[in-house]
């Protein structure tokens, strides 16, 4: 097990991969460490057919990631910056691109790089104690991770730009609101309603999982006939299964559908 694998914990149950951000006396902040080691772990479940779902969280109480390491950035050098932002880039569209649904169970702060992980992931629950916010303007630098990007896809272009262009923080309220987090609960409640969730989404199709996500973000890119192509097509994918036909069956017998993903 490579030594850096400790600042991020991966812990399967039940097609259920939790993935824990753990440097909390940093604020889970990312440094090259958590790089390597969180595409370590993406890579590991990317082609997983045990995992179904991941849910992304911090370790500790206080932060669920307070962005990039500015101790570690002090010190770099402009070229190390520069890998350092295309392995973040790199890894945040990776996780993104997954083929599997991604929850953040945001459990504090999100600043940043922190934010611009969540914005990368399919699903964001927040506690009640999460503070979220691109906060780079303020340190004389634009959010690198691909913030400018996602935020306005997400909440809205005038939205993202109040928040870049005056790097404030939103609470947890503010956050569901403007429609940057889905749900918000309390902080003991947070990994229940993450996992709620994400076994919610093990009961379903695993074909059909990966092909509506895929048509949700390939077809959000588009124009909507575009998109409505991709999603014909994206059903297509689905007729030929054995999980369809087990769903029908299922349903006609009374009974929960087994499905492989096949
Ligand atoms: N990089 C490195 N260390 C960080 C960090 C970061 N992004 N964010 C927090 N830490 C460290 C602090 O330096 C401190 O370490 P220390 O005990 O060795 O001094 C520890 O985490 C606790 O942080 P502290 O600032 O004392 O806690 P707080 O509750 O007063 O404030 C934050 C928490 C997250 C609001 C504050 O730490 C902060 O603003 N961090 C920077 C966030 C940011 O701007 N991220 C974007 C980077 S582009």
């Amino acid at each position: 097990m490579p030594e850096n694998q400790s600042v991020v914990r991966i812990e399967r149950q039940e097609g259920v991969a939790v993935v824990t951000l753990n440097r909390p006396e940093a604020m889970n902040a990312i440094n090259f460490d958590i790089l390597d080691a969180l595409a370590e772990v993406i890579g590991s479940v990317r082609f997983d057919p045990e995992i179904r779902v991941l849910i992304i969280t911090g370790a500790g109480e206080k932060a669920f990631c307070a962005g990039a390491d500015l101790k570690e950035r002090r010190e770099m050098s402009e070229i190390r910056v520069k890998e350092f932002l295309h392995t973040l880039r790199r890894l945040f569209s990776d996780i993104e691109a997954l083929s599997k649904p991604v929850i953040s169970a945001i459990n504090g702060f999100a600043l940043g790089g922190g934010t611009e992980m969540a914005l990368a992931t399919d699903i964001r629950i927040a506690s009640m104690n999460a503070s979220m916010g691109l906060t780079e303007t303020r340190l004389a630098i634009i959010p690198g991770g691909g913030g400018t990007q996602r935020l306005p896809r997400i909440i809205g272009k005038a939205k993202a730009k109040e928040l870049i262009f005056t790097g404030r923080r939103v609470d947890a309220r503010e956050a569901l609101d403007i429609g940057l987090v889905n749900h918000i609960c309390e902080p003991d409640l947070l990994m229940d309603e993450a996992m709620n969730m994400a076994r919610m989404i093990c009961e379903a199709g695993p074909i059909a999982i990966e092909q509506a996500k895929y048509a949700i973000d390939t077809g959000f890119e588009t124009d909507l006939s575009t998109g409505l192509g991709i999603e014909a097509n994206a059903y297509r994918v689905t007729l030929p299964t054995q999980d369809r036909l087990e769903g029908i069956s299922a349903f006609l017998e009374k009974r929960k559908p087994v499905y492989k993903g096949k």
